[in-house]
């Protein structure tokens, strides 16, 4: 049975909490694979909003099992206290349901400090990190001097590991960056005490999967940020330290493509972004206060982990050809196509242009975008709300006309279009 993949197409918060919500329906395995509580994917069902970072959107299906990667890094703080809230909603988080891969990377208080004082020294330049520590965490592994989760098997090795990786780190947070220290000691028995509760969930999880795929399961791996923040293929620096990607998806997990089956890269309707670094298609003013919403409603365009406003714009038919050409998309599903009703004019970036030469592809990797200018196409919009569309032929010709303009311009099917938070507000065309 498949290995079926939800990639961000963006620079995330594309809804791909909700397509997995939708797709875990039939699901035996839902597993992360990279990142960590950067993440933040919500999930509405009837008044009950989930907003989730650790623990794949899965869980609220309560036939699934669900698995965090070992391409992510996790604070187990934060994992215990989604466990515990996940609890008091009646969802079972018992290790039988939920494994956490041994090779995963624990984030420590060392690593969250550190995120806050790069951040500070680079002034300017500023990322504008979640402050999650993920980056620190993810220096470490490539360090080689990360601590795995199969340390918290041992008491012993977990201890030595947090004192060895705090004394290290203290010697950077006071000497360069004129940081606090946590308090060593009482970090390591805290670390002890987060190992005797998230022992039971640590597991093989490549194994889990593997094993899982060849008994004819069905295996989601839920992507967490966006292509465009990929390390290796996203807008460097601004971008995240690993790899939301198709090929993330694999290394994450420790399986090979030979399961492979859908590659569903999500994109809203529009773009939007949060952190800085480059956007072609932003927009300010009016128009952009319309996209974004006013933030009274938890679907409004607020980071779901930070609470920051973000930036939003037209959406870039360049940059989503980028990503369908790194992940190998399958088809597509469109989030938030009820946020442009209303919109008299739908503006969709086509092309680049730079030095009078026009680019429908990306000429190189997205780092630098600031040469070009978007060169727009203008299509009808609509007025009518669509929120209660379960079916193509509710839509409006014009809303039809911009779907079926995407799969024209990207050569995929569009098969999800949602329409609003509720898991019900969906079209499936497949
Ligand atoms: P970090 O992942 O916290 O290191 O942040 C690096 C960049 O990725 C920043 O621009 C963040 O705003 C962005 N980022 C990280 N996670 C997410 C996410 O889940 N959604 C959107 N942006 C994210």
């Amino acid at each position: 049975m498949p290995l079926n993949l939800i990639i961000g197409a963006q620079w995330g918060d594309e809804g791909k909490g909700r397509v997995t919500d939708l797709l875990a329906e039939d699901a035996d395995v839902v597993a992360r694979f990279s990142g960590g509580d950067n993440a933040g994917h919500s999930v509405t069902v009837g008044d009950q909003l989930f907003k989730l970072h650790l623990i794949p959107s899965g869980i609220i299906q309560s036939g699934t099992i669900c698995c965090m990667g070992s391409g992510m890094v996790i604070n187990p703080k934060k994992l215990i206290e989604e466990m515990d809230r996940l609890e008091e909603l009646g969802i079972d988080v018992s290790p039988a349901r939920v494994h956490i891969s041994g090779a995963a990377h624990v984030i420590t208080p060392a690593h969250i400090l550190l995120d806050g004082a790069k951040e500070l020294q680079r002034g300017e330049e500023q990322i504008g990190t979640t402050k999650r520590g993920i980056g620190p965490a993810y220096t470490d592994k490539t360090a080689r001097s990360g601590i795995r989760f199969e340390a918290m098997l041992d008491p012993e090795k977990i201890a030595q590991k947090m004192s060895a990786h705090l004394t290290q780190a203290s010697l950077l947070l006071e000497n360069v960056y004129a940081y606090e220290t946590p308090a060593i000691e009482e970090s390591v028995q805290t670390y002890l005490r987060y190992a005797e509760r998230l022992r039971p969930y640590i597991t093989e999880v490549g194994s889990f999967v593997a094993e899982a795929l060849s008994n004819g399961q069905n295996v989601l791996a839920e992507g967490a940020q966006g292509t465009l923040l990929d390390l290796d293929h996203g807008t460097y620096p601004f971008v995240t330290s690993s790899h939301p990607t198709t090929a993330g998806a694999l290394l994450g997990l420790g399986v090979g493509p030979a399961h492979l089956g859908r590659i569903i890269g999500v994109t809203k309707a529009f773009q939007t972004r949060v952190g800085e670094g480059p956007f072609p298609t932003e927009l300010s003013g009016k128009l952009a206060d319309q996209l974004r919403g006013s933030g009274e409603n938890p679907w409004d365009e607020f980071g779901t982990t930070t609470g920051r406003p973000r930036r939003v714009g037209w959406l870039d038919g360049v940059l989503l050809r980028y990503a369908q050409r790194v992940n190998g998309f399958t088809e597509l599903a469109i989030t938030k196509l009820d946020i442009l009703s209303g919109f008299n004019a739908i503006r969709f970036c086509k092309a680049y242009s730079a030095e009078s030469k026009t680019f429908e592809t990306l000429p190189a990797g997205p780092a630098d975008l600031a040469p070009y200018e978007p060169v727009f196409e203008t299509l009808d919009g609509w007025d009518e709300n669509i929120t209660s569309a379960r079916k193509w032929s509710d839509l409006p010709a014009q809303a039809q006309a911009y779907i079926e303009h995407l799969e024209a311009f990207t050569g995929l099917p569009v098969s999800i279009i949602s329409v609003g938070p509720e898991r019900d507000q969906v079209i499936r065309r497949a």
